[in-house]
């Protein structure tokens, strides 16, 4: 619909990603909602645009924007949010794992971040916001994520550093990085037994708080908000 502000959503069948296609609508929206596979739940509105394709060819970021062009008019807000995580002993670690990391983490990021920065440049305005990890930078004993924590790592540099590049643009980039959250991609395991006390996962919820505050503080920008509960300071 016109009028409104029009966010993309990528990684959006996913745990995080619906919730943040929910919110966004609920918050006044107009939705770009795209991902690898259909969801059911995913549906075309007036309000939301479902797309499908895979986030690491530049194809799918051409269609997303195209989309908010075409159905809302512009591109207000980007949350890069699909991403895969392998965790694995750093020696078990395959050349296929690292290129799959890197094209869904790192190109998926890199076609869409670029390709709404060129809209969000033509109206002087926008805010960038990825998911990344709380394991890039508090890394916890027992969750060997090495290679997965270099693409995330990764988008939290690039997070500073273009915020430091476009700040006369009026873009903003800030990330969020989640400890464990209640999603698929950590699904509860009943046979997990360990001697450490069990942390408690933030909620879908709580990621989707944190997202939505970074795209209304309209004075921060280059953060790199952790949603983790302190998790390495509870377990160690
Ligand atoms: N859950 C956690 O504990 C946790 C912790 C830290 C960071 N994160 C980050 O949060 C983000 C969302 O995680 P989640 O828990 O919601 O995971 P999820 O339920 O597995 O969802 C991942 C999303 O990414 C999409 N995706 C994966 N590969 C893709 C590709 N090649 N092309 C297009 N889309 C692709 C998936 O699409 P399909 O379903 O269609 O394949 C899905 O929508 C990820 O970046 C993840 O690394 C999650």
């Amino acid at each position: 619909m016109p009028g409104k502000k029009t966010a993309i959503i990528t990684g959006a069948s996913g745990g995080i990603g619906s919730g943040l296609v929910t919110r966004f609508l609920e918050e006044g929206y107009n939705v770009v909602a795209t991902s690898h596979n259909a969801n059911a739940k995913l549906v075309d509105s007036r309000s939301l645009a479902v797309l499908v394709g895979d986030i690491g060819k530049q194809q799918t970021a051409d269609d997303a924007v195209g989309a908010a062009i075409k159905n809302f008019g512009a591109v207000d807000v980007l949350v890069n949010t699909a991403g895969i995580f392998l965790t694995k002993p750093f020696t078990d670690f395959t050349v296929e794992d690292f290129n799959a990391l890197v094209s869904t983490n790192l190109l998926g990021f890199f076609y869409m971040t670029q390709r709404a920065v060129k809209e969000m440049l033509k109206q002087k305005s926008g805010c960038v916001v990825s998911i990344t990890a709380a394991l890039a930078d508090r890394p916890i004993a027992g969750t060997n994520g090495s290679i997965s924590m270099i693409t995330k790592g990764g988008l939290n540099s690039a997070t500073m550093n273009l915020a430091t590049e476009y700040a006369k643009a009026g873009i903003r980039f800030n990330a969020v990085a989640p400890g464990v959250v209640n999603t698929p991609m950590h699904p509860d395991d009943p046979n997990e037994s360990s001697p450490q006390p069990t942390m408690k996962k933030a909620t879908v919820e709580d990621i989707t708080d944190a997202v939505i505050y970074l795209v209304q503080a309209g004075h921060v920008s280059g953060e790199i908000l952790h949603v983790d509960g302190a998790a390495p300071a509870r377990r160690w």
